[in-house]
């Protein structure tokens, strides 16, 4: 029980930003041959409670999952979840990743999401050291970290908790001592500190090590071990790299870092053997899907001189909505531009300034509503335990109580009329009427979430 991780849990979540889908995206753009989503092998170092690996090990069958992690707690009760969903494609582990080698075998995506920066400088040496031993010679693996000069003010506010709780032991009052000296500080870093849950506080702030990097260090000590940068998982700063041949791509990241005062990153590493091509990806848009990001009708602001017809750019950032979060494949958007060459043009500039995300991965799900509709068995076990529910897309849902309710009665055997009758039955539900009359609008919301199944 001495790691503080089996101490005060951790609360870990569905993040987008390492699927598969979106790391082969973004290897694929920059000419890689990335591993399809459905049939890859994942590795998650300090995978934590399970909650990103499980839902992806869920909804990707074919894909075959590792999770480690040095906290025994965190491990069994991933353990217990995958094992009740009769997930069988997950290997769950309590282990060091100071201990892991080629022997663990090679993987074509691997995870590494808030270690780095928590972890003392020889275990981060060899984080980076099972990355490039473990990576597949076309696999991106997905690290993130602390960086300065965003980090700055969060590293000021740490250094006085650090001190204000230098003499306490115990977890739970070095969490109530920080609490109250946050209260007096009047910075708008210790207001943000305040609103995060005891878990981050203490595995964030009053963690023995949270050591932000420069981007040109963590890019020189990935190369030191035989990695090279390939991109950022959720900067449309990456994407914009083709306009220039001879940029010098670290260098202008840490310049983005400089004017963003950026404070954290989630990079992808490839090995550095591998060619890159950061010029043609423009051109190959026909290969991917693209779904809405939440920006995407805001692109005309993205141009003072509009440099396309407002009309199918407006057409593409609606049928995008329309779909959302589901991706729509090029084919299907070019009617909305006219033409393959404008819808290229369009894409690119929607991607590169942030308006779209790249998939090569059509989520499989019920995109309407059947006679016995059915929620996947994750959104049905999720919804009992009362939390967020993570969709076909590995985003997370919320949904109130009646939701929750509904979704845990969406097994597929039973019938709209069954289903009416058994919410209205439960306590606290609306009134048989109002059940039927919501019905049909909250089954396609859910499928619309993609949180049902065929
Ligand atoms: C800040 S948490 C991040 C958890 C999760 N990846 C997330 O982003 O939400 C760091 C995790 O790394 C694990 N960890 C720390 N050192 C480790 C090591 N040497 N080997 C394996 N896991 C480690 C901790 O136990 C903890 O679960």
């Amino acid at each position: 029980m001495d790691n503080p991780y089996d101490q005060v849990a951790y609360r870990t979540f569905p993040r987008r930003q390492t699927h598969p889908d979106r790391l082969a995206a973004i290897a694929l753009f920059f000419g890689m041959k990335p591993a399809p989503p459905t049939a890859c092998r994942v590795l998650e170092i300090g995978c934590g409670d399970g909650a990103n690996l499980i839902p992806l090990a869920y909804y990707l069958p074919e894909s075959r999952f590792t999770g480690i992690d040095l906290a025994a707690g965190p491990v069994a009760a991933a353990g217990a979840m995958a094992a009740e969903l009769a997930v069988h494609n997950i290997d769950l582990r309590v282990a060091d990743l100071r201990h892991l080698s080629a022997r663990d075998g090679e993987f074509d995506y691997i995870f590494a999401h808030g270690l780095y920066s928590w972890i003392p400088a020889d275990v981060r040496d060899r984080l980076l050291a099972v990355c490039r031993q473990c990576l597949a010679p076309q696999g991106v693996a997905f690290v993130s970290y602390n960086v300065y000069p965003g980090r700055y003010p969060r590293q000021m506010i740490r250094e006085i908790l650090l001190y204000h709780t230098r003499t306490l032991v115990d977890p739970a009052q070095r969490i109530a001592a920080a609490r109250r000296l946050l209260e007096q500080l009047d910075h708008p870093e210790a207001r943000s500190l305040m609103e995060q849950g005891d878990d981050v506080l203490f595995h964030d702030d009053l963690a023995p090590v949270n050591d932000p990097v420069w981007f040109r260090e963590f890019a020189a000590h990935a190369q030191r071990h035989g990695l090279q940068y390939l991109g950022e998982a959720d900067s449309h700063n990456t994407f914009e790299q083709v306009a220039g041949e001879a940029v010098n791509v670290i260098e202008r990241e840490q310049y983005v870092d400089f004017l963003n005062l950026r404070r954290f990153r989630q990079t992808l590493l490839c090995r550095a053997e591998i060619p890159l091509d950061r010029v043609t990806g423009a051109a190959r848009m026909d290969e991917f899907l693209f779904s809405e990001n939440k920006r995407a009708r805001r692109i005309r602001a993205h141009q003072p001189e509009p440099v396309f017809a407002e009309e199918p750019v407006e057409a593409i950032a609606q049928a995008l909505h329309d779909t959302a979060p589901l991706p729509a494949r090029f084919e299907e958007l070019i009617p909305y531009a006219g033409n393959a060459e404008l819808l290229r043009e369009i894409l690119f500039a929607l991607l590169s300034s942030g308006c779209v995300n790249l998939h090569v991965h059509d989520f499989p799900c019920q995109e309407t509503v059947t006679e016995r509709p059915c929620a996947s068995r994750l959104a049905r076990y999720q919804a009992a335990g009362g939390g967020n529910v993570t969709n076909a897309c590995h985003i997370p849902v919320e949904l109130d109580a009646v939701a929750r309710r509904l979704v845990g009665l969406l097994d597929g055997t039973r019938t709209h009329q069954q289903i009416a009758r058994e919410l209205s039955r439960t306590a606290g539900m609306p009134s048989p009427r109002d059940v039927r009359r919501y019905l049909p609008a909250s089954l396609d919301w859910l499928a619309r979430m993609a949180l049902l199944e065929g």
